[in-house]
């Protein structure tokens, strides 16, 4: 079922930057979906493509493995874009050749301008030089039968062709990455002006044709969801419940690991402002017993995940037969769990580990086109509160994992009491959505302080604040100073058995986000 109306399929030859040629469409309004370069002509076709993008990547069109896409991407009768190694593949299917050079071109470089049509509309031409950015060591050297040069830079003077009579443009230079300042205006055009495209996806437009969807796949079955209060859950679930209704039990899971008050606030938001069936399970006591005595985090980890499929089994058990479990996957888990080339996917994703296995389900993930920002978007649209959207990341493990080694009621009550300060000074003072995530973690080491006249001899909290944008690279946050002296001075008078702070400062790599 084909549920956009229009579509731009990039074909993928593995750069980096791929997945921003898609971001920088979508913020045009129009829906775009990333495939690999060696995606079957016939599927190609399937996906009724309004126009195809050939991306960059990493190779040279002349090695005897480059990633080549069907040549028949050019018979189709539609517009093609091609992006640096898409650009260079494109000229040498066609009949052009390219070249290594020694002149090669990485980070801003000069842009001439030589037409003002097609790509370069409303762009002005000659003089100035606009600024693009270039990351290539191969350079187009002969200009196909039916092409011309529309651009040149000081290393390359095919910078930017176009084919006389067929919609087919290539571009040396990344349209997508922010230092190419006519970027968005090169994209625009391609977009509107080549290929025709309306705008029309919206979030409203995207919530009608997948709750149309979901309808379909579902029909009278009964889904679950597992509800854990973050973001992508919560959207999913809204987004499910809207389509099916009370064909959806959502199960809340207390594993004893999460923040003060968390688990109120997660139930009390999903019973009375939504009309979700939400089944919570009190599930405290089972998963501090598995803890016990548990120091490796890595064994926290596994007990933490499959206590987690065990309560859940059961639950669903109780409901009935269920055919569907539905979760918040995401567009970039989606790509990443892709391999390229034969080479091991970035991380493969794991969400309710090993749950659809485990219960025979099919799965409903409605949020597997969207990125991160676009699934925050949906959850305003679908009336979830800021509150719930514009929440920092928290691990499954919860607090599990911010406890340094065995995990005890006393000892999460001090963690507990650390990370609310943490919150609330970092929300106070505006840090709160600066950075990407900020907690406490509890030492159980204990070293001298004094207070009053009295020494004492107790536990550190180490405070990490990181700044990233998809986790899988950090750097610490700089935070002010008097932000820190605030956040340390709270948590030594406030919370019993605290008397030292720490202020982690370690990047990711070679640290990680979280301490185990
Ligand atoms: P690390 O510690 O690997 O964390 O740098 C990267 C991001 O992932 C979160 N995280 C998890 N999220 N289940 C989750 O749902 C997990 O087991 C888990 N472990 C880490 C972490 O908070 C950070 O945002």
């Amino acid at each position: 079922m084909n549920l956009h109306n229009e579509k731009i399929v990039i074909l993928d030859f593995g750069s980096q930057t791929t997945q921003l040629i898609a971001r920088r469409i979508r913020e045009q309004k129009v829906y775009c979906e990333i495939h690999p370069f060696s995606t079957s002509i016939e599927k190609i076709k399937a996906m009724q493509p309004t126009g195809i993008i050939l991306s960059g990547g990493p190779r040279s069109v002349y090695d005897s493995d480059a990633p080549h896409s069907h040549p028949a991407v050019f018979d189709l009768g539609l517009p093609v874009l091609g992006i640096c190694y898409g650009a260079q593949l494109m000229i040498q299917q066609l009949g052009g050749e390219v070249e290594n050079t020694d002149k090669r071109e990485f980070g801003k470089a000069n842009l001439i301008i030589q037409a003002t049509d097609g790509l370069f509309a409303g762009l002005e031409p000659g003089v100035p030089q606009h600024q693009v950015w270039m990351s290539h060591g191969d350079r187009i050297k002969k200009v196909p039968d039916g092409f011309q040069t529309t651009a040149e830079s000081d290393h390359s003077p095919h910078a930017a062709l176009r084919h006389t009579s067929k919609p087919f443009f290539a571009v040396q230079f990344h349209p997508e990455v922010v230092h190419t300042l006519i970027g968005t205006d090169v994209l625009r055009n391609f977009v509107f002006g080549i290929c025709k495209c309306k705008a029309d996806w919206t979030m409203a437009s995207f919530i009608d044709s997948t709750v149309a969807a979901i309808q379909a796949q579902v029909g009278t079955n009964k889904v679950i969801c597992a509800l854990s209060g973050g973001v992508d859950s919560s959207v999913t679930a809204a987004l499910v419940h809207k389509a099916i209704g009370d064909q959806l039990t959502c199960i809340y899971v207390d594993n004893g690991l999460m923040r003060i008050g968390e688990s109120e606030s997660i139930l009390r938001f999903f019973r009375e402002k939504s009309q979700l069936k939400v089944i919570a399970v009190d599930a405290v006591d089972f998963f501090l017993n598995e803890l016990d005595n548990v120091l490796d985090p890595e064994i926290k980890r596994q007990r933490i995940g499959l206590g987690f499929i065990k309560i859940f089994e059961e639950e669903a058990a109780k409901l009935g037969h269920v055919n569907f479990l539905a979760q918040g996957t995401l567009y970039p888990d989606v790509i990443e769990s892709v391999s390229f080339m034969g080479e091991a996917p970035i991380k493969s994703h794991h969400n309710v580990g090993g749950l659809p296995e485990v219960m025979k389900l099919d799965l409903i993930e409605p949020l597997r086109e969207l990125f991160k920002d676009e699934v925050r978007e949906l959850g305003l649209e679908l009336g979830l509160p800021e509150e719930a959207i514009f929440r920092q990341p928290f691990p499954g493990p919860g607090l599990g994992i911010r406890i340094m080694g065995a995990v005890t009621r006393e000892r999460l009550n001090i963690v507990r009491q650390a990370d609310v300060i943490v919150l609330e000074e970092m929300k106070k003072s505006d840090w709160y959505r600066k950075v990407w995530q900020s907690f406490a973690v509890l030492l159980p080491i204990q070293t001298v302080g004094v207070m009053g006249d009295g020494r004492t001899y107790e536990n550190v909290i180490a405070l990490r604040s990181v700044d990233s944008k998809d986790a899988m690279t950090a750097d610490w946050s700089k935070i002010p100073y008097d932000l820190l002296g605030v956040i340390s001075g709270r948590i030594i008078n406030e919370v019993r058995g605290v008397n030292r702070v720490v202020f982690d400062i370690s990047s990711k790599p070679p640290a990680t986000i979280e301490w185990e």
